[in-house]
Protein backbone atom coordinates (compact mmCIF):
# COMPACT_ATOMS: atom_id res chain seq x y z
CA UNK A 1 0.00 0.00 0.00
CA UNK A 2 1.24 3.38 -0.68
CA UNK A 3 -0.13 6.89 -0.24
CA UNK A 4 0.65 9.75 -2.36
CA UNK A 5 -0.80 12.67 -0.64
CA UNK A 6 0.82 15.57 0.72
CA UNK A 7 2.86 15.59 3.78
CA UNK A 8 1.72 19.15 5.84
CA UNK A 9 4.50 21.06 7.52
CA UNK A 10 3.36 24.04 10.08
CA UNK A 11 5.40 27.11 11.71
CA UNK A 12 4.94 30.49 12.74
CA UNK A 13 7.07 31.65 9.44
CA UNK A 14 10.26 30.07 7.71
CA UNK A 15 12.05 28.15 10.46
CA UNK A 16 10.30 25.15 9.52
CA UNK A 17 11.80 25.11 6.01
CA UNK A 18 14.99 23.63 7.84
CA UNK A 19 12.66 20.72 8.22
CA UNK A 20 11.43 20.73 5.22
CA UNK A 21 15.21 20.71 3.61
CA UNK A 22 15.85 18.02 5.57
CA UNK A 23 12.57 16.32 3.96
CA UNK A 24 13.43 16.50 0.53
CA UNK A 25 16.26 14.70 1.00
CA UNK A 26 15.57 11.85 2.78
CA UNK A 27 11.93 11.55 1.32
CA UNK A 28 12.51 13.00 -2.17
CA UNK A 29 9.23 11.10 -3.12
CA UNK A 30 7.09 12.95 -0.87
CA UNK A 31 5.06 16.41 -1.63
CA UNK A 32 5.43 18.97 0.79
CA UNK A 33 2.41 21.87 2.02
CA UNK A 34 4.15 23.86 4.24
CA UNK A 35 1.96 26.53 6.05
CA UNK A 36 3.66 29.84 7.61
CA UNK A 37 2.01 32.28 9.80
CA UNK A 38 4.88 34.89 8.79
CA UNK A 39 2.32 37.43 9.43
CA UNK A 40 1.84 36.75 13.22
CA UNK A 41 5.51 35.42 13.94
CA UNK A 42 7.09 35.31 16.33
CA UNK A 43 5.32 32.67 18.54
CA UNK A 44 7.87 32.42 20.68
CA UNK A 45 6.76 35.43 23.39
CA UNK A 46 3.23 34.74 23.07
CA UNK A 47 0.68 33.91 25.56
CA UNK A 48 0.56 29.93 25.56
CA UNK A 49 -3.47 29.93 24.51
CA UNK A 50 -2.36 32.10 21.90
CA UNK A 51 0.56 30.10 20.36
CA UNK A 52 -2.35 27.07 20.73
CA UNK A 53 -4.76 28.71 18.87
CA UNK A 54 -2.66 29.73 16.22
CA UNK A 55 -1.21 26.09 16.08
CA UNK A 56 -4.62 24.78 15.87
CA UNK A 57 -5.73 27.25 13.10
CA UNK A 58 -2.38 26.36 10.73
CA UNK A 59 -3.74 22.29 11.64
CA UNK A 60 -7.56 23.22 10.01
CA UNK A 61 -6.05 24.55 6.88
CA UNK A 62 -3.62 21.31 6.12
CA UNK A 63 -6.46 18.58 7.23
CA UNK A 64 -8.69 20.92 4.67
CA UNK A 65 -5.78 19.93 2.30
CA UNK A 66 -6.32 16.38 3.12
CA UNK A 67 -2.73 15.90 4.37
CA UNK A 68 -1.78 12.14 5.06
CA UNK A 69 0.53 13.69 7.93
CA UNK A 70 1.41 16.68 9.76
CA UNK A 71 4.67 17.53 11.64
CA UNK A 72 4.75 20.50 13.61
CA UNK A 73 7.91 22.12 12.42
CA UNK A 74 8.36 24.12 15.13
CA UNK A 75 9.06 23.53 18.47
CA UNK A 76 7.50 26.36 20.09
CA UNK A 77 4.05 25.04 18.98
CA UNK A 78 5.23 21.42 19.71
CA UNK A 79 6.01 22.44 23.10
CA UNK A 80 2.54 23.83 24.16
CA UNK A 81 0.26 22.81 21.38
CA UNK A 82 1.52 18.82 19.97
CA UNK A 83 0.02 16.50 22.73
CA UNK A 84 -3.76 18.42 22.74
CA UNK A 85 -3.73 18.73 18.97
CA UNK A 86 -2.48 15.01 19.11
CA UNK A 87 -5.65 13.58 20.76
CA UNK A 88 -8.09 14.96 18.74
CA UNK A 89 -6.69 13.71 14.74
CA UNK A 90 -6.60 10.18 13.23
CA UNK A 91 -3.53 11.32 11.01
CA UNK A 92 -0.14 10.56 12.61
CA UNK A 93 1.36 13.48 14.05
CA UNK A 94 5.00 14.74 14.86
CA UNK A 95 6.79 16.98 16.62
CA UNK A 96 10.33 18.44 16.95
CA UNK A 97 11.20 17.79 20.62
CA UNK A 98 11.17 14.36 21.31
CA UNK A 99 13.57 13.71 18.26
CA UNK A 100 16.08 16.66 19.69
CA UNK A 101 15.99 15.38 22.97
CA UNK A 102 16.36 11.51 21.78
CA UNK A 103 19.86 12.80 19.77
CA UNK A 104 21.00 14.61 22.40
CA UNK A 105 21.63 11.70 24.60
CA UNK A 106 22.66 10.20 22.11
CA UNK A 107 25.82 12.47 20.91
CA UNK A 108 26.55 13.84 24.67
CA UNK A 109 29.53 11.99 26.53
CA UNK A 110 30.01 14.35 29.48
CA UNK A 111 25.73 14.48 30.25
CA UNK A 112 25.93 18.09 29.85
CA UNK A 113 23.68 19.32 27.50
CA UNK A 114 22.53 22.86 26.37
CA UNK A 115 18.91 23.83 24.73
CA UNK A 116 18.71 26.89 23.25
CA UNK A 117 14.92 28.16 22.16
CA UNK A 118 12.38 30.78 22.12
CA UNK A 119 11.18 32.37 25.39
CA UNK A 120 7.98 29.56 24.98
CA UNK A 121 10.15 26.66 24.74
CA UNK A 122 12.51 27.16 26.99
CA UNK A 123 9.49 28.15 29.86
CA UNK A 124 7.51 25.44 28.99
CA UNK A 125 10.25 23.03 30.34
CA UNK A 126 9.36 20.32 27.49
CA UNK A 127 13.45 19.44 26.93
CA UNK A 128 13.83 19.32 30.37
CA UNK A 129 11.22 16.80 30.61
CA UNK A 130 11.80 15.18 27.58
CA UNK A 131 16.20 14.28 28.29
CA UNK A 132 15.09 13.68 31.72
CA UNK A 133 12.03 11.06 31.37
CA UNK A 134 15.24 8.90 29.54
CA UNK A 135 18.48 10.46 31.82
CA UNK A 136 17.20 11.46 34.64
CA UNK A 137 20.47 12.71 36.08
CA UNK A 138 21.97 14.44 32.58
CA UNK A 139 22.46 18.36 33.24
CA UNK A 140 20.16 20.19 30.93
CA UNK A 141 20.76 23.97 30.65
CA UNK A 142 18.17 25.79 28.18
CA UNK A 143 19.16 29.49 27.27
CA UNK A 144 15.97 31.37 26.01
CA UNK A 145 17.55 33.56 22.65
CA UNK A 146 14.57 36.07 21.43
CA UNK A 147 16.42 37.98 19.01
CA UNK A 148 17.53 34.84 16.90
CA UNK A 149 14.18 34.62 14.77
CA UNK A 150 13.27 37.97 13.99
CA UNK A 151 17.44 38.38 12.25
CA UNK A 152 15.82 34.92 10.61
CA UNK A 153 13.11 36.09 9.30
CA UNK A 154 14.36 39.60 7.91
CA UNK A 155 17.09 37.72 6.31
CA UNK A 156 19.70 39.43 8.41
CA UNK A 157 21.23 36.02 9.14
CA UNK A 158 24.41 35.86 7.65
CA UNK A 159 25.24 39.65 8.66
CA UNK A 160 27.12 41.09 11.40
CA UNK A 161 24.19 42.60 13.47
CA UNK A 162 23.65 38.74 13.52
CA UNK A 163 27.07 37.39 14.67
CA UNK A 164 27.34 39.69 17.71
CA UNK A 165 23.40 38.89 18.72
CA UNK A 166 24.94 35.29 18.66
CA UNK A 167 27.81 35.83 20.34
CA UNK A 168 26.17 37.30 23.06
CA UNK A 169 23.63 35.00 24.02
CA UNK A 170 25.41 31.96 23.46
CA UNK A 171 28.03 33.48 26.21
CA UNK A 172 25.72 32.21 28.87
CA UNK A 173 26.87 28.60 28.12
CA UNK A 174 30.47 30.24 29.12
CA UNK A 175 31.78 27.57 32.16
CA UNK A 176 29.22 25.00 31.53
CA UNK A 177 31.59 22.99 29.85
CA UNK A 178 28.25 21.28 27.40
CA UNK A 179 29.59 18.99 24.78
CA UNK A 180 25.95 19.06 22.80
CA UNK A 181 23.95 22.25 22.37
CA UNK A 182 20.17 21.20 20.78
CA UNK A 183 19.07 23.71 18.51
CA UNK A 184 15.85 23.69 20.16
CA UNK A 185 13.69 26.07 17.29
CA UNK A 186 13.89 25.62 13.96
CA UNK A 187 14.83 28.90 12.67
CA UNK A 188 18.31 28.52 14.32
CA UNK A 189 19.73 26.47 11.57
CA UNK A 190 19.93 29.05 9.39
CA UNK A 191 22.64 30.35 11.93
CA UNK A 192 24.19 27.38 12.43
CA UNK A 193 27.82 28.84 11.27
CA UNK A 194 27.77 31.38 13.96
CA UNK A 195 26.47 29.61 16.42
CA UNK A 196 29.31 27.27 15.76
CA UNK A 197 31.98 29.57 15.65
CA UNK A 198 30.85 31.04 19.27
CA UNK A 199 30.36 27.80 20.75
CA UNK A 200 33.66 25.98 19.40
CA UNK A 201 34.08 22.64 17.66
CA UNK A 202 34.06 20.45 20.16
CA UNK A 203 30.14 21.07 21.03
CA UNK A 204 28.33 19.11 18.59
CA UNK A 205 24.97 20.85 16.93
CA UNK A 206 21.87 19.55 16.97
CA UNK A 207 19.42 20.48 14.74
CA UNK A 208 15.72 19.56 16.47
CA UNK A 209 13.95 19.43 13.19
CA UNK A 210 16.41 17.57 10.95
CA UNK A 211 16.04 14.69 13.37
CA UNK A 212 12.31 14.82 13.53
CA UNK A 213 12.01 13.74 9.53
CA UNK A 214 13.97 10.73 10.67
CA UNK A 215 10.58 9.97 12.66
CA UNK A 216 8.29 11.12 10.10
CA UNK A 217 10.77 8.42 7.64
CA UNK A 218 9.96 5.39 10.52
CA UNK A 219 6.12 6.59 10.77
CA UNK A 220 5.61 6.41 6.44
CA UNK A 221 6.74 2.82 6.82
CA UNK A 222 4.68 1.94 10.22
CA UNK A 223 1.60 3.36 8.94
CA UNK A 224 2.32 2.10 5.31
CA UNK A 225 1.75 5.64 3.91
CA UNK A 226 5.01 6.46 2.15
CA UNK A 227 4.56 7.43 -1.74
CA UNK A 228 5.89 4.49 -3.78
CA UNK A 229 7.54 6.59 -6.43
CA UNK A 230 8.27 10.05 -7.63
CA UNK A 231 5.31 12.14 -9.46
CA UNK A 232 6.56 14.37 -12.21
CA UNK A 233 3.41 16.42 -11.83
CA UNK A 234 3.67 16.84 -7.85
CA UNK A 235 4.42 20.06 -6.61
CA UNK A 236 5.19 21.31 -3.33
CA UNK A 237 2.98 24.35 -1.87
CA UNK A 238 3.99 26.93 0.23
CA UNK A 239 1.43 29.01 2.11
CA UNK A 240 1.95 31.95 3.76
CA UNK A 241 0.04 34.62 5.92
CA UNK A 242 2.72 37.58 5.71
CA UNK A 243 5.28 38.63 2.73
CA UNK A 244 5.14 36.30 0.25
CA UNK A 245 8.74 37.90 -1.51
CA UNK A 246 10.92 37.60 1.45
CA UNK A 247 9.31 34.12 1.93
CA UNK A 248 10.41 33.42 -1.34
CA UNK A 249 13.75 34.70 -1.06
CA UNK A 250 14.52 32.97 1.88
CA UNK A 251 13.24 29.77 0.96
CA UNK A 252 14.64 29.55 -2.99
CA UNK A 253 18.08 30.74 -0.89
CA UNK A 254 17.83 27.95 1.87
CA UNK A 255 16.01 24.91 -0.58
CA UNK A 256 17.88 25.64 -3.49
CA UNK A 257 15.25 25.13 -5.67
CA UNK A 258 14.82 27.41 -8.92
CA UNK A 259 11.45 28.13 -8.47
CA UNK A 260 8.53 27.44 -5.78
CA UNK A 261 5.10 27.95 -5.48
CA UNK A 262 4.05 30.43 -2.66
CA UNK A 263 0.23 31.54 -1.55
CA UNK A 264 -0.97 34.27 0.58
CA UNK A 265 -3.54 32.79 3.04
CA UNK A 266 -5.98 34.23 5.84
CA UNK A 267 -5.97 32.63 9.14
CA UNK A 268 -7.97 31.28 10.69
N1 LIG B 1 10.44 28.15 14.53
C1 LIG B 1 9.88 28.20 15.79
C2 LIG B 1 10.38 27.23 16.78
O1 LIG B 1 10.92 26.22 16.40
C3 LIG B 1 9.12 29.36 16.30
C4 LIG B 1 9.81 30.66 16.37
C5 LIG B 1 8.89 31.77 16.84
O2 LIG B 1 7.90 32.02 16.17
O3 LIG B 1 9.18 32.39 17.87
O4 LIG B 1 10.24 27.40 17.95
Amino acid sequence: MSNNSPIGFLDSGVGGLTVVKEAMKQLPNETVYYVGDTLRCPYGPRPVEQIKQFTWEMTQYLLKKNVKMIVFACNTATAVALEDIKKTLRIPVVGVINPGARAALKLTNNNKIGVIGTVGTINSGEYVNAIHKKSPKTDVYGVACPKFVPIVESKEYESVIAESVVNEALATFNGKNVDTLVMGCTHYPLLKPLIKKEMGEHVQLIDSGAEAVSEVSMLLDYYNIAADAIDEEKQHEFFMTGSKKMFEDISLDWLNLESISVNKIMLP
